[in-house]
């Protein structure tokens, strides 16, 4: 009795062993809902997060969106179908999220948002949000532009190139420069417009911007590089100098904007780094070893005025 007692136990051991031993061997599978490719930014986002995959041997289920949130939202119920052990995305707006959130939650598959957070009362809807501080990006651009123009009586006309309608970068940056330059009445904000974080579209609303207040336009603030180097397009097309007639402020930090530094004609890019790829992946992983990650985690970055873009050039990664 007492030693058939112990075969059995010998034996369900062993199944348990062997159980185990396959689910630590399962591939985690992610699905990951991109925004699209409407930068230079986004597009190093990407690489680093399909690289990293790789690396980190997770079994990558990718989507662009194309910039439109009822794509993202398609992409996400698709891998709530396909029963994906983690959904993760970069949200292009704000709001909207609840009604797919909660179904990927009653399917007990876990979220985390990369890059942009959703704008929701429960905070339960997903596990983490990692990515920058948008508000302190604004913020830094507005520093230096007050730190630059110090000795300047003013008045100092801004014209805004802001992104994507609705986004949190948008919305944040916007906050934090316009916080930083509020009591401080030689700033006027004269234009601000959506460029939709792409350069076309920098080009296109820069050109109305100078078509409408021509010479009086001392300073752009654009969200993101690429609408900065659009900008930078229409403003020579104009015959006028960027970066010595007109200064230029973005944000981002990518090769594209280091190189228009280089070249004189941007004068500081505030850095937004893009490659989240291997926080995600471990994020992943200490989820799917049951550990419980932080609510919230932010992205160390620098800021890059044009003195220093030679110097900077040879380390950038994207
Ligand atoms: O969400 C990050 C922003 O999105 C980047 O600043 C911009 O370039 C991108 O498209």
């Amino acid at each position: 009795m007492n030693r058939l007692y112990a075969v059995t136990l010998v034996m369900i051991s062993a199944l348990a062993l062997t159980g185990s031993a396959v689910r630590a061997d399962k591939k985690i599978t992610l699905g990951f809902a991109q925004i699209g490719a409407e930068s230079e930014w986004r597009t190093a986002n990407t690489k680093s997060i399909k690289e990293a995959a790789d690396a980190a041997g997770i079994n990558l289920k990718f989507s662009d969106a194309q910039q439109k949130q009822e794509n993202q939202i398609k992409a996400i119920r698709a891998f709530i179908a396909q029963k994906v052990d983690v959904i993760a995305f970069s949200p292009v707006v704000e709001t909207g999220w609840e009604p797919v959130l909660k179904e990927a939650k009653a399917a007990k598959i876990p979220v985390i948002l990369t890059d942009r957070a959703v704008n929701t009362k429960d905070d339960s809807l997903y596990v983490t949000f990692m990515g920058s501080d948008f508000v302190e990006e604004g913020r830094r651009a507005a520093n230096w532009l007050v730190d630059k123009t110090k000795d300047n009586p003013g008045p100092i006309n801004i014209v805004e190139l802001q992104g994507t309608v609705g986004s949190a970068p948008a919305i944040d940056r916007k906050k934090g420069f316009e916080e930083i330059i509020k009591d401080k009445p030689k700033y006027k904000i004269i234009r601000s417009q959506t460029g939709d974080f792409t350069r076309a579209k920098g080009k296109e609303v820069m050109e109305a911007f100078l078509k409408a207040e021509g010479k009086k336009i001392n300073v752009l603030f654009a969200h993101n590089d690429d609408m900065a180097i659009g900008a930078i397009q229409a403003i020579e097309a104009a015959g006028m100098k960027p970066g010595k007639d007109i200064l230029i402020v973005s944000i981002d930090g990518v090769k594209g904007a280091f190189q228009a530094m280089m070249a004189g004609k941007l004068n500081v890019s505030v850095e937004c780094s893009p490659l989240l790829g291997p926080q995600l992946m471990a994020a992943v992983k200490d989820l799917m070893a049951g550990k419980t990650l932080p609510k919230r985690i932010v992205t160390t970055e620098g800021v890059f005025p044009m003195e220093t873009a030679a110097k900077e050039f040879p380390n950038r990664k994207y």
